[in-house]
């Protein structure tokens, strides 16, 4: 199943240099399951033509009020969210005043679905106080703004007034399709990633783990109502939008930002692959190739995350999910850590699996309940896993 199966995306275009951004916009919700009207203003048709909309949505566009009879009310009915992007200066103060003049206003005004609106303009004319006032009132109305950014803007200008990447509007549209969730308000701490410790001043032990399932947790939580502390070592790069985010490389630098944060937590969500072992004493220097034979490393165990916030998190009442990489004896290690550990749930993934651990885009699931019970998740993505996880702590938090 994907993200946005059956759910109805309007997208309003207004004319702005941006307008090409939201034809990759377009195809992006449609890739993630959406169906999508398009609404042109006349300016936006001056940057790009209903005939590109058309052709990646397989619906006709919108352009005016004067087409179809009622369509001012129609479009805006029958979606789940409606997007703005981009959104001029002019159809910003025109929604702030309550404008009906063109198919994009009345359509906005008469709507009831949720706005996220998407500003894009020379810096000057977002800074000027008309538009700033403007956006004060969008946000009374319970309209969400999203952006802009700041960079390089058209003219060879740079500041703040570039549109938002078409990740982040995704991740708002998710957010704003969300049905109401325990995660509501909560404080989620989620690690994520693989952590290093050094060998010598350049070189550093550490493992496979590529963040995925972490980030893909963070952003779940987020989407739905959570304010989210991603706390990663270092991974691939990915969308962290709405989320805040420690990068931390060594274990001892992500104890230290997790015990911080768990003052705080509801939900604490552990899927960083700290590292297990580190180096008894680091030498200073490069350790020098020539003379290496038969070098020894020796090593100690590092610091264990969950154990050492065991008494922390269960005087604050944290819930815990973790995670267990095991490649034996799979389920029997995954309830000995839930016990030792205190935690509520452990996912289990079997590391020597296809398509499931380190480095892959999917994965599948052992779920440990603390009441020894064991689930089965089936293979899937990871952003797919990360939602049934959260419905499953969800329920747990229930009983
Ligand atoms: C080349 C060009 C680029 C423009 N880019 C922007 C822009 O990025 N943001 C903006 O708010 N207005 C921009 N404008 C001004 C709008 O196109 C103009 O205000 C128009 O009336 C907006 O109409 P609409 O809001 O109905 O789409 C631009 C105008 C031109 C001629």
């Amino acid at each position: 199943m994907r993200p946005f199966d059956g759910r109805r995306v309007l997208l309003v275009v207004s004319g702005g240099i941006a307008a090409y951004k939201s034809a990759f916009l377009s195809r992006r919700l449609i890739q993630a399951g959406a169906s999508v009207d398009v609404i042109l203003t006349e300016a936006a048709q001056r940057f790009v033509g209903a005939e590109t909309f058309e052709g990646i949505t397989g619906r006709q566009v919108h352009t005016k009020l004067w087409q179809t009879a009622m369509a001012h009310l129609d479009l805006g009915k029958s979606a789940d969210v409606i997007v703005v992007a981009p959104a001029t200066a002019d159809l910003i103060s025109s929604m702030a005043v309550g404008g009906a003049k063109d198919l994009a206003s009345a359509t906005l005004l008469a709507a009831e679905a949720p706005v996220i609106v998407c500003p894009a303009m020379n810096t000057r004319m977002w800074k000027h106080p008309a538009t700033q006032a403007n956006i004060c009132s969008l946000l009374k109305f319970g309209y969400d703004i999203v952006g802009p950014a700041e960079g390089p803007l058209a003219e060879g200008e740079s500041g703040v007034g570039r549109l938002v990447e078409p990740e982040e509007i995704m991740a708002s549209i998710g957010k704003a399709l969300e049905s109401h969730s325990r995660f509501e308000g909560l404080k989620v701490v989620v690690t994520a990633g693989p952590t290093r410790s050094s060998l010598d001043p350049v070189r550093f032990l550490s493992n496979r783990s590529s963040g995925r399932m972490g980030y893909s947790l963070a952003r779940a939580s987020w989407r739905r109502g959570g304010s989210v502390t991603l706390i990663t070592g270092p991974a691939m790069p990915t969308s962290t939008f709405g989320l805040s985010v420690i990068e931390v490389e060594t274990a001892q630098e992500m104890q230290e930002a997790l015990k911080a944060e768990l003052a705080e937590a509801d939900v604490l969500i552990m899927t960083a692959a700290v590292a297990d072992f580190e180096v008894v004493r680091m030498p200073d220097a490069k350790i020098k190739k020539e003379g290496s034979e038969g070098l020894t490393l020796s090593l100690h165990p590092g610091p264990d995350l969950l154990l050492e916030t065991k008494s922390l998190r269960e005087k604050n009442g944290i819930f815990t999910l973790g995670f267990a990489l095991e490649t034996e004896d799979a389920i029997e290690n995954g309830r000995d850590k839930m016990e030792r550990k205190g935690m509520q749930l452990v996912a289990v993934n079997v590391a020597n699996e296809p398509g499931a651990g380190f480095e892959v885009e999917t994965n599948r699931i052992s779920l440990v309940h603390s009441s020894g019970k064991v689930e089965e998740l089936p293979l899937a993505t990871k952003e797919e896993l990360a939602d049934q996880l959260l419905d499953h702590i969800e329920s747990a938090m229930d009983e």
